[in-house]
C-alpha cells in the first residue's frame, strides 16, 4: 500500500501541502471524494470530472504505477493501490486516509466472463466475482463509513440494471447475481445509516462505452458520469433506497 504521495501532488499542482487544508484559494470548501476502479472507464471519468472542478480525489486502482491515464489527470488527485477484493487492504486504506469524505463512489467492478457457462461453472472465478462486485463495495462502505459520517457524505455504488431481479433476462447470470447481491446489501445495511446524515444508493450507469460496455454501447462515458454526478448531488440521507439509472429513471429491484 502506498502512502500519500505528497511530493507528486506538489509537483502536479505547483502548490504545497497547504493545499490540503479544508478550503481552496477562493475560500470555497473542498469536496473530498474517493473512487475505486479509477484507472479506466467510468471510474477514470469520475476522477477527471471531479478533479476538473477542484475536488480533492482519492483515486484507487490496482496498479497505480501503470495507470497512465489516471496519472495524467491534473488536480488534487492522490492515487492509492487498492484491489477491492482484498478486504484487509480496503480496511487498511480506511485507516490510512484521515479526512472526512463527501462522496465515495464504489465503482470497481468486473464482468465475470471467466465464470463460464452453466454446466461448466468455474466456482473460484464466481467467488472472485462476488468478492469484487458484491463484497468489495460493502467493504468500501464499511471502511469509509467513519469518513462519510464526519462529512455527512454520500456513498454511491455503481451497480447495474442487470442486478435487477425484476428485469432478469437470463444472460450474464454470474454478473447479474453479483450486482443483485450488491443491491440487496445496500438495502439491507441502509438502516445502519439512519440518523447519521449519510446517504447511500446504487446506480445503473447506462450501457456505457467502456472496456466493459464495448464500443457498441449507447452512452458516452462523459454523459454517464455527468448524469451520475447529478444523481449523487441529489441524494438525500434517510430517503427510501431506490435503484435508478444515470438519468434518474427508477428501475425495479
Ligand atoms: N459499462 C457499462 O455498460 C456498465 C453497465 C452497468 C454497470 N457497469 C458498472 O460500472 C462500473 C465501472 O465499469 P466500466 O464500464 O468502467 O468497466 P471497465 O472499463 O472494465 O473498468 C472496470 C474498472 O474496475 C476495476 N477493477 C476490476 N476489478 C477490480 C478489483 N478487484 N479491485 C479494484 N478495481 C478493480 C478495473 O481495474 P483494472 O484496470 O485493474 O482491471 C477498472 O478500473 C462497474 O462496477 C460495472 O459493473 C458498467
Amino acid at each position: 500500500m502506498r502512502g500519500f504521495p505528497f511530493s507528486r501532488l506538489r509537483k502536479r499542482n505547483g502548490s504545497s501541502c497547504a493545499k490540503w487544508a479544508a478550503s481552496n484559494e477562493k475560500g470555497k470548501p473542498l469536496t473530498a471524494i474517493l473512487i475505486t476502479g479509477a484507472n479506466r472507464g467510468i471510474g477514470l471519468e469520475f476522477v477527471k470530472q471531479y478533479a476538473g472542478e477542484g475536488a480533492r480525489v482519492h483515486a484507487c486502482c490496482r496498479v497505480p504505477e501503470k495507470a497512465d491515464a489516471l496519472n495524467a489527470v491534473e488536480g488534487d488527485v492522490v492515487t492509492h493501490k487498492l484491489d477491492v477484493s482484498d478486504f484487509g487492504a480496503v480496511k487498511a486504506l480506511g485507516k490510512e486516509i484521515d479526512e472526512p469524505l463527501d462522496i465515495v463512489v464504489a465503482n470497481a467492478g468486473a464482468g465475470g466472463k471467466d465464470v463460464g457457462e452453466f454446466g461448466a461453472l468455474d466456482y473460484d472465478a464466481f467467488l472472485h466475482l462476488l468478492a469484487v462486485n458484491t463484497l468489495g463495495p460493502v467493504a468500501t462502505l464499511e471502511a469509509f463509513a467513519p469518513h462519510l459520517k464526519k462529512a455527512k457524505g454520500k456513498f454511491a455504488a455503481i451497480s447495474s440494471i442487470l442486478g435487477s431481479i425484476a428485469n432478469a433476462g437470463g444472460f450474464a447470470q454470474a454478473y447479474s447475481t453479483s450486482k443483485a447481491g450488491l443491491n440487496m446489501a445496500l438495502k439491507a445495511y441502509a438502516p445502519v445509516f439512519a440518523d447519521t446524515g449519510v446517504a447511500i444508493a446504487p446506480f445503473h450507469p447506462g450501457w456505457v462505452k467502456t472496456d466493459m460496455g464495448g464500443p457498441e454501447a449507447a452512452v458516452a462515458v462523459e454523459d454517464s458520469v455527468a448524469g451520475l454526478r447529478e444523481r449523487i448531488e441529489k441524494m438525500k440521507p434517510g430517503a427510501p433506497l431506490r435503484l435508478t439509472d444515470y438519468q434518474g429513471n427508477e428501475i425495479g429491484w
